[in-house]
């Protein structure tokens, strides 16, 4: 639907109101309606990197999810404000690792003797008490678009991986950038005794698990791929690695989303392409690259939204704006000092990946 043209302009005065002293910042997950406010779009690495791009801004107004305005706390002045315009945008993977769990799972590696050659490697998508957990234990965090390179260096710093909270993501990296084969990897379930794993098989492991998923990219299946190849002769799958191992293993391209928008704006005309991952961003870009003769459809028949970043609407964005332009400031997202110390490690070291 249009956005109401109301909003629209009470967000755009608002924002001009508020000058320099706001940045916008908006995931590619994030509605076209709240898209357009963005001063800058990224994937998830990019949003980390560019998060500290204006220091003199006051407000940092994050559209996406809370792990990434966390993120963008860590990585920002002290007196620059991060603002996530609904603070019920979480994400559902991020919530498959608590910091318990987490510290109950260190003590298993101990006890069976492997705590020492393992390096923690943390996906974006979790919380600041994760990636605080990750820099405590000489780990590193990745996103989708380093995960190899976090793996490639994580192997040179320990024997073994443990491979935070996207299974998907770790599984895929390992078996399709590192060559490992699917026996090197185990999955550690943080809701069984010993993650239901014997002292053995931790032993074995080079890449351990954690049990954890995207919903959202969790609907692609195997049969969602032969049925559009079935459908279109000749598309070409592009899909997001958060999906299954199999539906990976069976696409053309696996990439981010800042990836995915590139090899779409590389794409010759006349070329057609299923998308696996999040349908804000693949319909956006399935009207964008329309008139260039590029045909772009969903992987799947259903839809398949993340309905945590849906969350940031434009009424949330304009109250958020309007807010700030009053001086109220509302939605601070704000990381305690000692977690903020060790969270900010294992983000330097990612941002030092070569
Ligand atoms: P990207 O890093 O590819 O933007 O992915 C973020 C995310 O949450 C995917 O579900
Ligand atoms: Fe989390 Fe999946 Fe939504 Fe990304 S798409 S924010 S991983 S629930």
């Amino acid at each position: 639907a249009p956005s109401d043209p109301d909003l629209v302009e009470r967000a755009r005065a608002a924002k001009e109101k508020l000058g320099d002293k706001v940045f916008v910042l908006g995931h590619h997950y994030q509605r076209d309606e709240v898209i357009q406010f963005a001063d800058v779009t990224g994937d998830s690495f990019k949003l980390a990197r560019d998060a500290a791009a204006r220091p003199e801004a006051e407000y940092i107004v994050f559209c996406g999810v809370h792990f990434m305005a966390e993120s963008a706390d860590i990585l920002t002045g002290d007196d620059q404000k991060v603002v996530l315009p609904d603070l019920a945008a979480g994400c559902s993977m991020a919530d498959m690792a608590t910091a318990e769990q987490v510290a109950e799972c260190w003590d298993v590696l101990t006890e069976a003797g492997v705590a020492d050659t393992v390096v923690p490697v943390s996906y974006m998508n979790s919380s600041a008490d994760i990636k605080a957990f990750t820099g405590r234990h000489g780990g590193t965090i990745c996103t989708s678009s380093n995960a190899k390179k976090a793996l490639d260096w994580a192997f040179e710093q320990g024997e073994k991986v443990l491979f935070l909270p996207d299974q998907h993501l770790g599984r895929n990296t390992a078996v399709r950038d590192l060559g490992m084969s699917l026996d090197d990897c185990v999955v550690y379930n943080p809701h069984k005794p010993n993650g239901g794993l014997t002292a053995e098989e931790l032993r074995a492991a080079k890449m351990i698990l954690w049990r954890g998923h995207c919903s959202v990219h969790g609907r692609f299946s195997l049969d969602s791929v032969n049925d559009v190849r079935e459908r279109i002769p000749g598309v070409n799958v592009l899909v997001h690695p958060e999906c299954k191992h199999e539906v990976v293993a069976a696409a053309d391209y696996v990439g981010s989303t800042e990836y995915i928008i590139k090899a779409l704006e590389a794409a010759p005309a006349g070329s057609k392409w299923a998308i696996g991952t999040e349908l804000n961003l693949v319909r956006r870009l399935a009207n964008r690259f329309a008139p260039e003769g590029k045909e772009i459809v969903f992987l799947d028949k259903t839809v398949c939204f993340c309905s945590t970043m849906n969350r940031i609407d434009l009424p949330h964005l304009v109250w958020t704006l309007e807010s700030l332009a009053e001086g109220n400031l509302v939605n601070r997202i704000q990381v305690d000092q000692e977690t903020e110390h060790f969270a900010k490690l294992a983000l330097e070291r990612m941002l030092a990946l070569p």
